[in-house]
């Protein structure tokens, strides 16, 4: 089960953290990859690892807050590979602030980062699975996309991924027709670029203690079932779903 051969699989955002554990995730499983993200050196050093898995890469560098960029990379991917069987939406950045201190550019760069481009780089895509009948989208969105927060003040992150889940329902109730699923995965907290500073702090981990049934947050690789699982031709009856992998911080 679960084995990705021969399948195409987009990822926006792999040029590091998530969504380069993930590439590593789904080259394992045979699957031929598309990655995205705007630093194209990252993207080619992680394509020649990723062919080392015997599986085809092309990387692409696009700005997913550009939608002229998005469309040119779903012609190169199609051009390339002759369909797109899945997308992940995982690129992603915060400006944080709260809602009495946020400036309306800090606003706007988190919604059109977090929630705009999940629109975007959805619509070029999933025009191409659907003259294939077949496809199975997966935004990565956050536990904070379902909850509030007491810790940091990130109100446009909030807003920006409780629309992403929405987006998620909404796809997944339209796209059904062609055969194309749309799940989305709310991760907790997990290390990386975005993150790491903030997650050493002592202050962190003790709030991490108090509020993640776990006990701490996501070590690499933790993300990688959930995504393989959603991707796979297996999941052909799950679509709607919103996944938490959060260690239980919203099962509190
Ligand atoms: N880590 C966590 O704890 C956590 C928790 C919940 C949700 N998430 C979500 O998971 C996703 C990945 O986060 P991460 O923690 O892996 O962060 P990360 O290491 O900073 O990676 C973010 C990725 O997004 C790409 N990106 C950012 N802005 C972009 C843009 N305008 N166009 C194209 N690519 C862009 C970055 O690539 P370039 O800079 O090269 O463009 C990078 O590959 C995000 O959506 C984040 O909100 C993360």
């Amino acid at each position: 089960m679960f084995s990705l051969k021969n399948r195409v699989v987009v990822i926006s955002g792999a040029s590091s953290g998530l969504g380069a554990q993930m590439a590593k995730g789904f080259a394992s499983q045979g699957a031929d990859l598309v990655i995205m993200a705007r630093r194209l050196e990252r993207l080619e050093s992680l394509a020649e690892e990723l062919r080392t898995f015997g599986v085809k890469v092309l990387a692409l560098k696009c700005d997913v807050t550009d939608s002229k960029m998005v469309n040119e990379a779903a012609i190169a991917a199609e051009k390339e590979f002759g369909k797109i069987d899945v997308l992940i939406n995982c690129a992603g950045s915060a400006k944080n602030a709260g809602v009495l201190a946020m400036t309306d550019e800090e606003w706007d760069f988190t919604i059109d980062t977090d929630m705009t481009s999940v629109f975007y780089v959805t619509r070029a895509f999933a025009n191409i699975m659907k003259k294939n009948n077949y496809g199975r989208i997966i935004n990565i969105s956050s536990m904070y996309g379902l909850v509030g927060n007491p810790a940091i003040d990130t109100v446009a992150y909030h807003a920006s991924k409780g629309g992403v889940v929405n987006f998620t329902r909404a796809v997944a109730a339209e796209l059904a027709k062609y055969n194309i699923t749309c799940n989305c995965i709310c991760p907790g907290y997990f290390a990386t670029e975005l993150t790491e500073d903030v997650l050493k702090t002592e202050q962190f981990t003790q709030y991490m203690k108090a509020t993640v049934p776990l006990g701490r947050y996501g070590n690499s690789g933790e993300l990688n079932a959930g995504a393989i699982f959603l991707a796979s031709d297996e999941a052909s009856y799950v679509t709607g779903v919103i996944l938490p992998i959060d260690g239980g911080y919203t099962a509190i």
